[in-house]
């Protein structure tokens, strides 16, 4: 465990329709390997809710389940990857999401992660959670977030041990804005429309790695590490 965690990992993308476990995955991933989790739609949310000039722009978008501008994610992503704390590697959750988000992302990385020999040398992997679409629906509209921790609940698949009531800290749980019915229907007309040429995108890079999303939370997760480090370790072994 301790030799998992000292290693570079380097980007971990997970590219899922929404519902499809990114959001699950990444904290378990973060905790394991010791690197954090850039959830795009945590940010924004963040920034809607501390009212920022970022955030009265996304406010009504992410409201109607469409996707906010590539400049103005492309410039809030680029601000974080490049602290500190991304240099052994990072969990991209909810980015890249269309196809000029993904070149940016390469550009990115060619001109800013891998400029530096002390940094990861790994290649992102790319890892897509396929999920059948009846199992999206049920998992965004049962899925509950405690408002202080961040832990993500389901009223069918994990519901906390006292209903509505985090188990960590107590806190009530909270069901997101844009997992009303309607809204949901346009998130994944979204992701069908504008996120599918990024999963092509990387199909025809070869970096593709699938994953099925379909099972319960623990099996997925050890496809993801399985992943994870088989590749990490092929990176090791290249350098
Ligand atoms: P974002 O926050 O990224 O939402 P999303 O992609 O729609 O994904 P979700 O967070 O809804 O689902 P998830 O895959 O993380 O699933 P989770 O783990 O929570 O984006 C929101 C909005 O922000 C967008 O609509 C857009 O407006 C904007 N935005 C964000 N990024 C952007 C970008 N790059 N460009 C432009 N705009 C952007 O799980 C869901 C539920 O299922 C939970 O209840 C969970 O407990 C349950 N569950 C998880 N795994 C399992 C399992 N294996 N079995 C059973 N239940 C499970």
């Amino acid at each position: 465990m301790a030799e998992v965690i000292s290693r570079n990992i380097g980007p971990v993308i997970l590219l899922g329709p929404p519902g499809a476990g990114k959001g699950t995955q990444a904290k378990r991933i973060a905790e394991r390997y010791g690197i954090p989790q850039v959830s795009t739609g945590d940010i924004l949310r963040e920034n809607v809710q501390r009212g920022t000039e970022l955030g009265v722009q996304a406010r009504s978008i992410m409201a109607r389940g469409d996707l906010v501008p590539d400049y103005l994610v492309c410039d809030m992503v680029a601000l974080r990857l490049r602290n500190a704390d991304c240099q052994r590697g990072f969990i991209l959750d909810g980015f890249p999401r269309t196809a000029a988000q993904a070149g940016w992302l390469d550009a990115f990385l060619e001109n800013e992660f891998f400029d530096n020999s002390h940094r990861g040398k790994c290649l992102p992997i790319v890892i897509r959670m396929d999920v059948d679409y009846n199992q999206l629906l049920l998992r965004l509209t049962g899925r509950r977030s405690c408002p202080t921790c961040g832990r993500i609940y389901n009223v069918h698949f994990q519901p906390p041990r006292v209903a509505n009531t985090c188990d960590v800290d107590g806190s009530q749980l909270v069901t997101r804005n844009d997992d009303r019915e309607d809204v949901i229907r346009e998130r994944l007309t979204a992701y069908e429309l504008q996120t599918r040429p990024v999963v092509e995108y990387y199909e025809q890079k070869g970096r593709l790695v699938p994953v099925n999303a379909d099972l319960p939370v623990d099996e997925v997760s050890e496809q993801v590490f399985r992943e994870i480090e088989s590749h990490s370790t092929a990176a090791a072994g290249r350098s």
